[in-house]
């Protein structure tokens, strides 16, 4: 305890979120790509509104709870991923199994950044026109992605990121969030209302929000699970370090139903973004890659100003992507900071060093290295983002509703809920989360299937 109150490395010192920084950092940590090419495409698949709600409903019951607790411990332990766990009094092999949590972002970050980047290149290329004095859309992502340019992007978009993370929090997270929330919050409506108001519309919009009960399934509940975990960052250990810069006085409690309904939010925007305007020009709402960097632009291409609109969304999504890359970099500079009392410049540049070289297989992974484009049906960045999404975030999460459910004394005091709430809390914590996520973690290993 010493140690930490004296050394002027140690995170959660004297450089602290403010209030409203804070709820705002967390919450461009939430959003991101998964918000955009994810949300949308499985909510179709499952049901629209019935999946929605469903989706609601994990966020609220299993997702809050979790969120809450990662807080709690960060705040309470005001050191990083790995060592809150201890440090706000836990059995020392929490400070073992929490290291996982530093080692996730990283992995994250190293495949992340690249995507980043892409948007940063086809935010450039619509602005400019060039990208659609061609419209193989598929052709012409391919022929990127099998190239060298990503690289130039990937360092630009750890560039950023590492700036921004150098700087500190309340002079570089927070302040980076501050500016750039609520300029994704005038794109969103901006982009919104093109959507909308697009001939054919409707259709997307009541494929989206009609809601098909039938299409319910005990695998789309671990889906919706699966990807409020995603979607609220969890089990990366990103709230557990952003905690560690929460103010005594914050009350969690508010700051956890902000977070959430920040994100929820903004999933729902990004469907009325996306199923208008498939609809529109006739394109399947495919997930991933293929849905942002083809079947979009293809829209865009037919629309009145879609130059215009197309850099729009590619910013959008960038902006999305770059305030969750420095909640994932932000993770093991804090570890090292703590750990080995680096200086926070000196983590930085270490660590977005090592990102960038062991991200270079998964930017070369899509064709221009044969070796890694095909390792046992997968390349290498698609196995990087199983191992992460599938397997350690959910033990990520695991990790920390058993640590604050059953080992944790300090709880009640750290979490600062009234006498109720925190005996609902502790209930979700013990009895209902570490099942319903192991249950997930089955279900993304492969383990239970539903056909
Ligand atoms: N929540 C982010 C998204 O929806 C992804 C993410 C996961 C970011 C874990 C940071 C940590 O895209």
């Amino acid at each position: 305890m010493k140690s930490q109150l004296n050394n002027p490395a140690s995170p959660g010192k004297s450089d602290r979120f403010s209030s409203a920084g804070f709820i705002l950092a967390a919450i461009g940590s939430s959003v991101g790509l998964g918000n955009m090419w994810k949300f949308p495409y499985i909510t179709g698949e499952h049901g629209g509104a019935a999946f929605f709600l469903l989706f609601i409903i994990c966020l609220i019951v299993i997702g809050l709870p979790v969120l809450l607790a990662e807080l709690a411990i960060g705040r309470a332990g005001r050191g990083s991923a790995a060592t809150s766990f201890v440090k706000a009094g836990g059995p020392k092999v929490f400070g073992h199994l929490g290291l996982l949590q530093v080692i996730a972002p990283f992995l994250i970050l190293t495949f992340y950044v690249i995507v980043a980047g892409w948007t940063l290149h086809y935010a450039v290329m619509s602005f400019s026109g060039n990208l659609y004095n061609n419209t193989d859309f598929g052709g012409q992502f391919t022929t990127f992605t099998e190239g060298y340019m990503p690289i130039i992007w990937q360092i630009v978009a750890i560039a950023i990121t590492g700036w921004v993370v150098a700087k500190g929090i309340s002079g570089g997270i927070e302040k980076f969030n501050k500016v750039l929330i609520p300029g994704l919050i005038i794109l969103l409506i901006v982009l919104m209302i093109r959507a909308v108001t697009l001939p054919g519309a409707g259709a997307g919009v009541s494929f989206f929000l009609n809601p098909d009960f039938s299409k319910l399934s005990p695998e789309a509940a671990l889906v919706a699970l699966g990807h409020a975990f995603f979607s609220l960052s969890l089990g990366m250990g990103i709230l557990l370090t952003y905690g560690a810069y929460v103010d005594k006085r914050q009350s969690l409690g508010p700051a956890t139903l902000a977070i959430g309904a920040g994100d929820l939010i903004y999933a729902f925007i990004a469907g009325l973004i996306i199923f208008p305007t498939t609809a529109s020009f006739g394109i399947e709402p495919n997930a991933g890659p293929s849905l942002v960097f083809i079947a979009l632009p293809a829209a865009f291409s037919a629309m009145p100003l879609g130059a215009f609109f197309g850099g729009l969304f590619f910013i959008l999504l960038a902006i999305a992507a770059l305030t969750s890359s420095v909640s994932l970099l932000e993770v093991p500079t804090s570890y090292v900071m703590d750990r080995w009392h680096w200086g926070r410049t000196k983590s930085v540049v270490v660590i977005s060093a090592l990102v960038m070289l062991i991200g270079l297989p998964s930017a070369l992974s899509f064709g221009i290295v044969p070796g890694l484009t095909d390792i046992g049906g997968k390349n290498f960045f698609d196995w990087l983002d199983f191992i992460t999404s599938n397997i350690l975030l959910p033990v990520g999460g695991l990790i920390t509703t058993i640590f604050a459910g059953y080992f944790w004394k300090k709880a009640a005091d750290a979490a600062g809920l009234k006498a109720g709430w925190f005996r609902v809390w502790l209930f979700m914590l013990r009895y209902i989360a570490p099942v319903l996520v192991f249950l997930v973690l089955l279900h993304t290993t492969g383990v239970i299937k539903f056909d």
